[in-house]
């Protein structure tokens, strides 16, 4: 029993301190640099950020990238992105670079600029998807050409103590480490060249290190009982409690209420549990072979959109999903022995907007399950989420003895009544 307790306790520490996903085991961004060419001063080199996170996209306003220069570098040019302050470059005549900040801060350009400073895969205003939503798009690009830097394999020195916000503080970014070259295909196909060197710097998420209170809550409901279990009060923390917005707030007929603030802050619904967002899962209708759930996901921010937004799911049926309406769905299969996760996302150009807090900030699906005669039960609050993720963060859900009870003796009948019922309490939810 000790042994359990403690390697339960081990486990949860690993989870917060080491950036470890158990849904997620080699999730991570990667950032590499390929040395193009050698200059008279320095190098030219590309750099790829790749998000190999199933689940976790960087979403606007985008990555933030920074480094420390182990030397005196300077950048004297990019393409693709750009430094965020210049410096004091006074030491130059003529050409002045682009950068001489000893830490320089990258950012992502914009969509739509002059087609001479793009490059492929950037200007995507730092917005990277996730590898399991659409690994084409998981990817951002930039070129940089450095000056007073070595000029040589051996005498070149590799940056240090990368950072990245994607776009808020979550990541930590190990040591950049000299890694086999990286060989490039030219388009005919016909011939390989290869970068002159290449590193490579690997960095995590953590939830624990991005914000202190989650930032979506769970709520629940069922067609056998008609309690509806809603999200923890406070469970996102009440600190801003006194900034919210009431639903009828006349406030929000104001013009440029939901024009975002450059810091992101938000502008919340007064709700009791004052989360950003809400999943809702209902558990709507029984069959002899098979169940059905409904989810909706509520967004109470006035000041955000959430675009490419994804739901994770842990629940143990979920190895047997046999249709899910309006929304894409993939399972994730971090084991290859368990098949209980997956991950829903909206469907292009139809719902994978997540319109701002209002009578448009819904978005809902409906799943359906093939029940395993050997596990499947309504009792103990079996039918509901393990753990539910919203774009990559954990969601607070409701403590386990709140869940809706199968009644004690429930007739057969009385069950399919419910289900009519079942319909009417979603109708109900979805407004409230
Ligand atoms: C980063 O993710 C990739 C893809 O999942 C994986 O192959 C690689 O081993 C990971 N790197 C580290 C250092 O975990
Ligand atoms: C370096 O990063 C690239 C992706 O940018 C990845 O494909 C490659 O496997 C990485 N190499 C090592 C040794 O981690
Ligand atoms: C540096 O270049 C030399 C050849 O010029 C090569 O033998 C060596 O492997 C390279 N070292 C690295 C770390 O790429
Ligand atoms: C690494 O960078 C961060 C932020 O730029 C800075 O606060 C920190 O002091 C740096 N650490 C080292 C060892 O340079
Ligand atoms: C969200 O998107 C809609 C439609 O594109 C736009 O009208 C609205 O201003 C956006 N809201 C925010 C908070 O960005
Ligand atoms: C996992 O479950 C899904 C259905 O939800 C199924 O399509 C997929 O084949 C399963 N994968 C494995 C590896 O069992
Ligand atoms: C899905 O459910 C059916 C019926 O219980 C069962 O035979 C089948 O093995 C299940 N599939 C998986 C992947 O568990
Ligand atoms: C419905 O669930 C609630 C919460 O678990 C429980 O207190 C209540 O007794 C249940 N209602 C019935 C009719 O069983």
């Amino acid at each position: 029993m000790r042994f359990f307790v403690s390697a339960f306790f081990f486990l949860v520490l690993l989870t917060y301190t080491a950036a470890y996903d158990p849904l997620d085991p080699n999730g991570n961004v990667t950032i590499k640099w390929d040395i193009m060419s050698w200059t008279p001063d320095g190098y030219v080199a590309v750099v790829t950020l790749n998000n190999f996170q199933m689940y976790r996209h960087i979403m606007s306003p985008g990555w933030t990238l920074g480094w420390t220069w182990a030397k005196k570098e300077v950048i004297w040019s990019m393409v693709g992105a750009q430094a965020t302050e210049q410096g004091d470059c006074s030491k130059f005549k003529g050409d002045i670079p682009h950068c001489c900040k000893k830490i320089p801060i990258v950012v992502d350009l914009l969509p739509g600029v002059p087609y001479n400073q793009q490059f492929t895969n950037c200007c995507k205003g730092g917005v990277v998807a996730a590898w399991g939503q659409d690994p084409t798009a998981a990817v951002s690009a930039f070129q940089l050409s450095v000056g007073l830097a070595g000029t040589s394999n051996k005498t070149v020195k590799l940056p240090k103590n990368f950072t990245l916000l994607g776009p808020g503080p979550g990541y930590t970014c190990g040591p950049a480490k000299v890694v086999p070259s990286t060989a490039f295909l030219t388009p005919d196909r016909r011939r390989k060249t290869q970068a002159l060197m290449t590193w490579n710097v690997t960095c995590t998420y953590s939830q624990f290190l991005a914000r202190k209170n989650p930032s979506c809550c769970v709520s629940f409901s069922s067609f056998y009982n008609d309690t509806i279990t809603p999200c923890p009060f406070c469970a996102c923390g009440c600190q801003n409690k006194n900034k919210c917005v009431k639903s009828d707030s006349k406030i929000l007929q104001m013009k440029g209420i939901n024009t975002p603030k450059k810091d992101n802050t938000p502008l919340l619904q007064c709700t009791h549990h004052m989360c950003p967002v809400r999943v809702h899962w209902h558990v709507k209708q029984n069959y002899k072979d098979y169940w059905r759930v409904k989810l909706a996901v509520t967004n109470f921010n006035y000041r955000m959109n959430y675009t490419l937004w994804s739901l994770v799911v842990q629940h143990p049926n979920l190895n047997n999903v046999t249709q899910v309406f309006s929304f894409d769905y993939k399972p994730l299969v971090p084991y290859e022995s368990i098949n209980d996760t997956g991950m829903f996302y909206g469907m292009k150009y139809y719902n994978d907007l997540l319109m701002e807090a209002g009578p448009f900030g819904n978005i809902q699906s409906e799943v359906l399950l093939q029940k395993d005669k050997n596990t499947f039960t309504f009792k103990q609050g079996w039918a509901f989420p393990r753990k539910v993720y919203f774009n990559g963060d954990e969601c607070m859900l409701p403590p386990p003895d709140t869940y809706p009870h199968l009644p004690n003796s429930a007739p057969k009948s009385l069950l399919a009544l419910s289900t009519l019922i079942s319909s009417l309490i979603f109708l109900l939810i979805s407004i409230w």
